[in-house]
């Protein structure tokens, strides 16, 4: 029923925007005090158990918002996703890779707990020795508690929005924005079916969906089941947003796809059981790098 909804929801965003499957982003509203404490909240290893450990140590804002790794290293132990980009999760109602969480307040207190290890009577009184902190803590929330914590994250997180991607340019009718063999890419990515997962604001980021569709996926993860233990969720996953996602390599759950390239050729054969010719791969992937925008006015990534 969950799913019919979103399915619903999705479509009457989409028939409110003529008949493009993907919506532009809107700009980010200016830094609210809250915003701003979150900002260093987001930057301050005081937050893990370690003391070494930041949100921006595996979500890096000056990159693509991740780490450019297959997985995380820098936890205690491995762990077995790949790191999605904090840039515009706002805006995607599934957050993981299971798709279990859905909202950024559930997401914050688990990635303290479970990437950083926070132990908050700990971190609670490093924060409190901080006067800085306290006397904003105090201004805003009436005091320094896990609770505010995480709400000053959340505010910050809100404001993580890339607008002005050369896509987002072109469907406010700069047609320009976008080259030739993109707007090809573009057709090509409606025509084959990438857009009935991949769409809306974040083209991605609401639906769960079978990987391997085809039946061509075979991994050791088996899905979502490891987390409801439904039969039906074998091999599903959040269908992940595309924005940003020329300069968010390494790709897939797991990380093992090196290049766009790659993820869009398994993509058509797992998810729409075809072989694409290598000139349709390669509009598409320029199409793809369409979806890079900007963050403090400065296109974001420095890695592809
Ligand atoms: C050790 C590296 C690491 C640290 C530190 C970390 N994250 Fe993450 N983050 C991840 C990984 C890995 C995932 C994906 C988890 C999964 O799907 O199982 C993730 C997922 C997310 C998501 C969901 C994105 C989406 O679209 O699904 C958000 C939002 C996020 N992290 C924010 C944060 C915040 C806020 C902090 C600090 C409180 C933080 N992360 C700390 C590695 C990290
Ligand atoms: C049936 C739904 C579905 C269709 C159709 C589909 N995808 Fe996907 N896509 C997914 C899912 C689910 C994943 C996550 C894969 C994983 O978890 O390993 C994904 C992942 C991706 C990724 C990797 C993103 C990342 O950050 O790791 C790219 C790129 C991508 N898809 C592009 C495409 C393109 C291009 C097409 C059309 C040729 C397409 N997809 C069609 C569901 C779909």
């Amino acid at each position: 029923m969950k799913r019919l909804l979103l399915f619903l929801g999705g479509w009457l965003v989409i028939s409110a925007w003529g008949n493009e499957p993907i919506l532009p982003l809107p700009d980010p509203r200016p830094l609210s005090e809250a915003a701003r404490l979150g900002e260093r909240l987001f930057h301050d290893p005081r937050l893990s158990g370690s003391g070494r450990i930041s949100c921006a140590t595996c979500h890096r804002l000056d990159e693509g918002g991740d780490d450019g790794l297959p997985l995380p290293t820098v936890q205690n132990g491995s762990h077995p996703h790949n790191t999605p980009t904090v840039f515009n999760a706002a805006f995607n109602y599934r957050l993981h890779w299971y798709g279990d969480l859905t909202s950024l307040e559930q997401q914050a207190r688990a990635a303290l707990q479970r990437d950083m290890q926070v132990d908050w009577q700990k971190t609670l009184l490093r924060l409190k020795a901080d006067t800085g902190y306290r006397k904003v803590f105090d201004n805003l929330f009436g005091g320094l508690t896990a609770d505010s914590v995480v709400a000053a994250l959340v505010a910050f997180e809100n404001t993580l929005i890339t607008p002005d991607a050369p896509l987002d340019r072109y469907l406010r009718g700069d047609t320009a924005a976008l080259t030739p063999q993109q707007q090809r890419g573009y057709a090509l990515f409606k025509a084959h079916g990438c857009s009935a997962c991949h769409q809306g604001i974040n083209v991605g980021g609401n639906l769960l969906q079978q990987l391997g569709v085809f039946g061509r996926y075979r991994s050791g993860d088996p899905g979502r089941i490891a987390v409801t233990g439904r039969k039906e969720d074998r091999n599903v996953f959040r269908v992940p947003s595309l924005r940003n996602v020329a300069v968010t390599a390494p790709y897939f759950h797991d990380g093992r796809v090196k290049t766009l390239k790659k993820a869009v050729e398994l993509m058509a054969q797992y998810q729409l059981g075809i072989r694409m010719k290598a000139g349709e791969i390669d509009a598409i992937v320029a199409f793809l790098n369409s979806l890079t925008g900007r963050y403090h006015s400065r296109p974001i990534g420095k890695r592809q």
